[in-house]
């Protein structure tokens, strides 16, 4: 049996799978982010390490666990957990949607060095300049930083003892070689940084360390083997059997992901689309990041004071977009503007708006966001004919056709969606445990596939056009 965590930014979520994929026991533990600050995005480490204990525990009381063979880690990329002597946490972690750093990614990314190494933008969300803000703005924590690790390899350290990270998070750094799947001397030195202060890669299917003896005797389980794992995207690629050349998912989580995978390395860093290893040896994968997704919904739910769910349910049959537009950018965007300034609109409001047209435009928005992305994929030469539909918003009809629609391409969606990056991770947990291959990736039962809905493709298609015009018009405000 084997086990995948994965540290998810609202969640963390572990579940444990037979040699047969079946899933034996499930359990979730809540994470709360801090916002000191607009544009900041916080978590203490230590609330990693207590939930992964709460949830361990959890599954050795629903199942016998002492079959454990594998451990795989997925999370959220790009945090800078910052390292001290004796593995002292130093700050807070700042996360992926964490965009104070982005003067200090401007200027990176003005060197041409990092984009013709990494075949990325440097994202403000991106580790480096983050570390750079540090440098400047916390001087005496940047003079105390032995290690730098992302999320999921903290809590690696933590069950392990080992400094270790893995080919897909590591892309997200902007300190990778992702070509060449190494660090880069010349990035790190560009930064300030030596190559002592970064973990050792592994690939994601590889054993990176044995749980700890301690660790192992307090939770009742066995020294099983940890795998390097991956970052979030990549792992819920492996859940969903998205490892094939074009084939590629749509997430709709708290960002929003539309992810292809790739034979090859393909950078295209000027369509701001994100070119990363992918968690198994020689392959890559691209994909355009919308930073709220659900997250947008979360904040219209909160505004009005009523649920998500209270928001979404009574939507009637999807319309056509009503003159009522919503600019999902409530902590700026990467793809395809790389603007960490911008921020949320709602355009067109009149007497007649209520809380239902405006959790529609929330829909809408965050679609066209979508399509955006998928126009920048193409301008990469990578072109999605179908995608699987994941992630918590995957749950809402109403959404997957207004997509479907706005994409023009038929999403497919799973019967159970709820363990992707979790169900990747065991997976990579069973390929370091049980030395099997990637044949164990396996795409998921459908539950039904969402066609794209003839009458609304050119609706949806002209809101998309007055929403790129709204953002051309209002992008430096
Ligand atoms: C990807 C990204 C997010 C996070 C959080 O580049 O920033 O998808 O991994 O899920």
């Amino acid at each position: 049996m084997f086990i995948g965590l994965d540290l998810g930014t609202s969640s963390l979520k572990a579940l444990l799978i037979d040699d047969s994929q079946n899933i034996l026991a499930e359990h979730s533990v809540a994470l709360t982010v801090q916002r000191p600050h607009d544009g900041w995005s916080e978590q203490d480490p230590a609330s990693w390490c207590a939930a992964v204990v709460t949830a361990l525990k959890a599954l050795v009381s629903q199942a016998d666990c002492s079959g454990l063979k594998g451990i795989g880690l997925a999370g959220h990329m790009h945090g800078a957990t910052l390292i001290g002597a004796d593995d002292a946490v130093l700050r807070p972690c700042m996360l992926w949607n964490d965009t104070r750093s982005h003067v200090e990614a401007a200027v990176m990314d003005s060197d041409p060095q990092f984009r013709a190494i990494t075949g990325n933008i440097v994202f403000p969300g991106f580790t480096a300049p983050k570390v750079d803000w540090v440098r400047k703005n916390e001087p005496n924590i940047f003079t105390k930083i032995a290690k730098i690790l992302l999320p999921k390899d903290y809590l690696r350290l933590f069950l392990t003892g080992e400094y270790i990270s893995e080919m897909s998070d590591a892309a997200g750094t902007a300190w990778l070689n992702t070509g060449a799947r190494n660090w880069s001397n010349d990035l790190l030195k560009a930064c300030h940084l030596t190559r002592k202060q970064m973990p050792s890669l592994v690939e994601g299917s590889d054993v990176s360390g044995t749980l700890r003896a301690d660790l192992a005797a307090e939770l009742g389980l066995p020294q099983a083997v940890v795998a390097g794992g991956a970052g979030d995207n990549a792992a819920a690629a492996i859940g969903a059997g998205v490892v094939k050349d074009g084939t590629g998912f749509l997430s709709l989580g708290t960002s929003g992901v539309l992810f292809a995978a790739n034979a090859s390395y393909k950078p295209d860093p000027a369509t701001a689309v994100h070119t990363f290893c992918h968690a198994v040896s020689g392959t890559w994968h691209q994909m355009g990041v919308i930073l709220a997704a659900t997250d947008a919904l979360n904040w219209l739910a909160k505004l009005t004071g009523q649920s998500v769910s209270d928001l979404t349910s009574d939507l009637g049959s999807v319309v056509a977009p009503n003159k009522t537009l919503f600019l999902p950018y409530l902590g700026g965007e990467r793809t395809p503007h790389n603007n960490a300034q911008m921020r949320g609109q709602f355009l067109h409001l009149d007497h007649a708006t209520d809380v239902k047209v405006a959790a529609r435009a929330v829909l809408q928005g965050v679609s066209f966001a979508f399509a955006d992305c998928k126009h920048a994929l193409e301008a990469t030469g990578t072109t999605l004919m179908q995608a699987l539909a994941m992630g918590g918003g995957a749950k809402s009809d109403h959404w997957l056709l207004m997509l479907a629609s706005t994409l023009n391409i038929p999403l497919d969606v799973p019967k159970s969606g709820d363990f992707g990056a979790a169900l990747g991770a065991a997976r990579l947990g069973m390929m370091a445990g049980a030395g099997v291959g990637i044949e164990v990736a396996t795409q998921p039962p459908l539950a039904k596939t969402v066609e794209p809905e003839g009458s609304l493709i050119a609706a949806m298609a002209d809101g998309h056009a007055r929403y790129k015009h709204a953002y051309n018009i209002l992008k430096n405000l």
